[in-house]
């Protein structure tokens, strides 16, 4: 079907708990594992394009690509920019056919992120895009870090009301502990689980969990095998989606678990298989291997059989 505006399927998240992945895409293969999984588990999903996967792709390619792919299947596929840094990345995917955006003021100060988010929200809402929000800094919480310094940049519930009062988001990406990339906690995962039950309740909207890949130990440990180095990755514990999903969490973004998977395949080729050159050779074991992940998250998140 058609590309869908996020908000579409955001209701029914919403309302039966549960959460809708994110994936994020830079090429052919990747989106491909993502469209075939969710038609295989009938389930909605979110293919994300962050500004360097913008760069990279072009955005042109971008969108014809997922509207190519979203239109042969039919489980409802949302178009997402990942963390818009300004307008000017706002309105040139929503011109160019994305269904959601996130603008990410998180940087700036409360007032700042406001003013931002609704120009974003203003251009969006008027072409009939979604737009989602971040509030807090992304980051661990460690053993080591006082309540002040946790309380700074964690999203603060007072401020999470006055935001989206305010910006008329439509999604609040919330800070509680989890961060990008493979290195998100340096001993035991923690999440304020806690304080997402009360942001929830207080706003009722639809909250986003960032960095939330999980570095499966047999991901890590196919990467290493075959010649790559993460020493200390370590992600979120499956039992933490549950979690926060339950508390009130609508959408999880996962890059990292994708990239490790598909990287590990092709490293496995490479070495195992040096005399081969066809890339469909390299990638094809790629693409199977980010499917692999893509499934266990439907599976996890709750969105099977949603569509
Ligand atoms: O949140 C960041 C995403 O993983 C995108 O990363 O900017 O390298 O595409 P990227
Ligand atoms: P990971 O790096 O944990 O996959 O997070 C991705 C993300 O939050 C994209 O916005
Ligand atoms: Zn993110």
């Amino acid at each position: 079907m058609p590309l869908v505006p996020l908000k579409d399927v955001y209701a029914d998240a919403n309302k039966k708990r549960y959460a809708i992945g994110q994936f994020n895409v830079n090429n052919l293969e990747f989106l491909q594992a993502v469209l075939e999984i969710a038609e295989e588990k009938k389930s909605p999903v979110i293919v994300a394009a962050s500004s360097s996967a913008i760069k990279y792709a072009g955005i042109d390619y971008l969108v014809a690509m997922v509207k190519t792919g979203a239109e042969k299947i039919s489980a409802p596929v949302a178009l997402h920019l990942d963390h818009g840094a300004n307008q000017e990345e706002v309105v040139m995917c929503v011109d160019a056919g994305f269904t959601s955006v996130m603008i990410d003021g998180s940087h700036g100060t409360l007032e700042e992120n406001i003013a931002v988010t609704r120009a974003a929200v203003e251009y969006a809402h008027k072409r009939g895009v979604t737009v989602e929000a971040e509030l807090g800094r992304l980051g661990g919480i460690e053993d080591d870090v006082n309540v002040d310094e946790r309380e700074a940049f964690l999203t603060d519930p007072d401020e999470a009301e006055r935001f989206v009062k305010k910006s008329r988001c439509d999604a609040l990406a919330v800070a509680v502990g989890t961060s990008h990339g493979a290195y998100k906690f340096k001993s035991e995962a923690k999440l304020d689980i806690e304080r997402i039950a009360v942001i929830k309740r207080r706003l009722g909207i639809p909250l986003v969990l960032h960095g939330a890949s999980g570095v499966p130990k047999e991901l890590l440990d196919k990467l290493v095998k075959f010649g790559g180095e993460m020493p200390g990755a370590k992600g979120v514990p499956d039992e933490a989606y549950q979690k926060a999903i339950a508390a009130g969490i609508n959408k999880i973004n996962i890059d990292t678990d994708l990239r490790m998977a598909f990287v590990g395949a092709v490293r496995q080729v490479l070495v195992e298989q040096p005399k081969v050159f066809d890339p469909r050779k390299i990638l094809g074991p790629g693409r199977e291997a980010v499917k692999n992940i893509v499934r266990q998250k439907i599976e996890l998140f709750g969105s099977a059989g949603r569509a």
